[in-house]
């Protein structure tokens, strides 16, 4: 209980040093984690990417639907994140780096092509450079049947940014499923899938 509250601590303090990469005051739920990896499974030369895991709470579930601890590649901006992530899961590759950045970084590394891409990066709130960026790399990143899936906050799913971000991954990869809405999570999300 105490180590989660220590987590919980260090990750307000990133977010109270950089507000918009981090996009939220505490880490998800468990609730909004089992949302966000439901019906994914990954099968044998297949790969999960997780665009900024954080501190992780979308990667102990995600852990557990791994076919095989290879078959997962984490790749986080923010350096005491990435420290923290590989001491939680020793097993799992965690790169430092840039969404924007990941395919270069994935091919890289060797991975099997990805099956499924799962992002808690708030896009709403990134400046327009980045988010094209990633959504760029997305299209690079993704085979045909890959999954992508997001959460967006239910009080902000209507404002500008949000609805920009929306239109802007329906352009590329035609309409998003939206799941209920996940209220044991602080604040209630969405969860948003795009499948290539
Ligand atoms: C809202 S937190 C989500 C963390 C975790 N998935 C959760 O839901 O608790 C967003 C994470 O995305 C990371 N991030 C933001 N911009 C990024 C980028 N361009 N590339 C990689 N990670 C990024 C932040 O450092 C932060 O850890």
């Amino acid at each position: 209980m105490e180590k989660q509250a220590t987590v919980r601590l260090d990750f307000f303090k990133q977010f109270l040093k950089n507000p918009t990469k981090i996009g939220a005051i505490t880490p998800s739920s468990s609730e909004l984690a089992k949302a966000m990896v439901q019906d994914i499974k990954i099968g044998p030369g297949e790969t999960i990417l997780e665009l900024g895991p954080g501190t992780g709470a979308f990667t102990r579930h995600i852990q557990q639907i791994l076919p095989d601890k290879r078959a997962y590649v984490g790749i986080e901006l923010e350096p005491k994140f990435v420290q923290h992530l590989q001491a939680r899961f020793p097993e799992l590759c965690f790169i430092a780096g840039r969404a924007e950045n990941a395919n270069e970084l994935y091919q890289r590394s060797g991975f099997d092509p990805a099956k499924a891409i799962i992002s808690g990066i708030p896009f709403a709130v990134l400046n327009e450079k980045t988010r094209r960026g990633i959504l760029q790399t997305l299209q690079r990143l993704m085979p045909p049947g890959c999954i992508f899936r997001t959460f967006q906050y239910v009080h902000a799913y209507r404002l500008p940014p949000a609805v920009k971000f929306r239109r802007q991954m329906d352009e590329i990869f035609g309409n998003h499923h939206r799941s209920r809405v996940v209220f044991r999570n602080l604040p209630p999300a969405f969860v948003l899938t795009w499948k290539r």
